[in-house]
């Protein structure tokens, strides 16, 4: 038997974290009232992210590439655009994105409410993006825009409004291929349009897709990243003073990862089962429609013993932030680079993060994790 729960949509004030954490021991797969299955568990989670012979990523009737695809087409996939994010290609970007953050740092009032998520997150992950990518900096706005409504559209569950979303990046990225058609220009886009897959060059919906799934995926969850990170730094002043002291950008990057454990903003994946599955004691029929929690588990106290327990070393084996099996995050050392620049920016600009006390942080609404807005005084 599996229990039921309203479509994740919370009781008024719950967090998402405290919500799993009760249901997780006694209720490890749960329904919402999409008929989804949702696995809370780690061990679930990540059994089912590893055998992906029986929970398939084929979930969209869009084309979705690399995450929607399967066995050989995804690994082919995989292998010719995981170059694209491998410490080589990215070196090359560092010293643009340590300006990025610095100028953006530089430019933050002091002693003034300035809103994490939003006013630092969103505007480097879109700066950052675009300088990597080879964007134009006049779609900033247009891509800031965008990120909100991304958030909203998917906080309201709304497929219809979630699908409009959609087709507005597109529209977007439509613009950035035909403005690089018309040049010569190299950069990373440029270099994206000669991939060849199978002997043949990326139709246009796939090269689309590629560039949806490093931006738009990608925009939203830094963002919501550096809200988490800010929090988390500005309530604890002694954690900051430890990092201002100096730190190694490897023990850096394990606190990031922690910090992104405990409170992990990119909330779940979608798989559906090929087959009858039997999954912590229940039998998933085939063609199941299934969530893989990795909010819920990473926080799961038969890993992490005390799931708000901060251990960077002691839990980073465990981490799911950015997934397991084939289909694990490629962006994870873009996704790094980037936070472990932000945090280095906010912590080299600033003598003390502090939370602002008149306008108290929000968190998100289920099924968006992490916070909405994170005021912060920055001095
Ligand atoms: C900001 C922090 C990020 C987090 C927490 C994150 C997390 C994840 C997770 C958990 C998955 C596994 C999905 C699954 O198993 O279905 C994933 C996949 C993916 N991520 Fe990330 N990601 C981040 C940033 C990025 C960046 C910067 C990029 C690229 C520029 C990126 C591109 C992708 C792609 C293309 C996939 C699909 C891979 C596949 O299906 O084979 N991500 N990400």
């Amino acid at each position: 038997m599996t229990d039921h729960i309203p479509d994740e949509v919370l009781p008024a004030g719950r967090d998402l974290r405290a919500y799993t954490d009760e249901l997780r021991p006694d209720h490890p797969v749960v329904r919402n009232d999409r008929g989804e299955w949702v696995l809370l568990r780690h061990d679930l989670v990540r059994r089912a992210a590893l055998d992906d012979l029986s929970f398939s990523s084929e979930v969209s009737r869009f084309l979705q590439v690399p995450n929607g695809l399967d066995g050989s087409m995804h690994t082919e996939f995989r292998e010719a655009l995981d170059p694209f994010l491998a410490p080589a290609a990215l070196a090359p970007h560092r010293a643009e994105f340590e300006r990025i953050a610095a100028a953006l740092v530089r430019s933050m009032p002091r002693g003034a409410s300035v809103e994490a998520v939003g006013e630092i997150g969103a505007a480097f992950a879109v700066r950052a993006q675009s300088a990597w990518l080879g964007w134009p900096a006049e779609l900033e706005g247009r891509l800031l825009a965008w990120i909100k409504d991304n958030h909203a559209a998917t906080r309201s569950g709304d497929r219809v409004r979630t699908a409009r979303v959609a087709e507005e990046f597109d529209d977007i990225i439509r613009s950035v291929l035909a403005r690089r058609r018309a040049t010569t220009l190299i950069d990373v886009t440029g270099e994206l349009l000669r991939v060849r897959v199978h002997g043949r060059e990326l139709v246009d919906a796939e090269i689309v897709s590629v560039l949806r799934n490093w931006t738009g995926g990608d925009l939203g969850s830094i963002a919501s990243c550096v809200g988490v990170l800010v929090h988390h730094l500005a309530s604890r002043p002694e954690l900051q003073s430890r990092l201002r002291e100096g730190v190694l950008d490897a023990e850096l990057d394990l606190v990031i990862d922690e910090v992104l454990r405990i409170d992990d903003p990119f909330v779940s994946n979608r798989r559906v089962t090929t087959r009858a599955v039997d999954l912590g004691g229940v039998r998933l029929p085939a063609g199941a429609p299934v969530k893989l929690h990795w909010t819920s588990a990473n926080r799961d106290d038969c890993v992490f013993s005390d799931p708000d327990a901060f251990d960077p070393a002691g839990h980073a084996s465990d981490n799911l932030v950015y997934g397991v099996g084939r289909h694990a995050c490629p962006g994870r050392l873009l996704a790094t680079l980037e936070l472990r620049i932000a945090v280095r920016a906010l912590l080299a600009g600033t003598t003390s993060i502090t939370l602002d006390p008149n306008r108290p942080a929000e968190r998100e609404v289920a099924p968006v994790g992490g916070w909405a807005r994170v005021p912060v005084l920055l001095n």
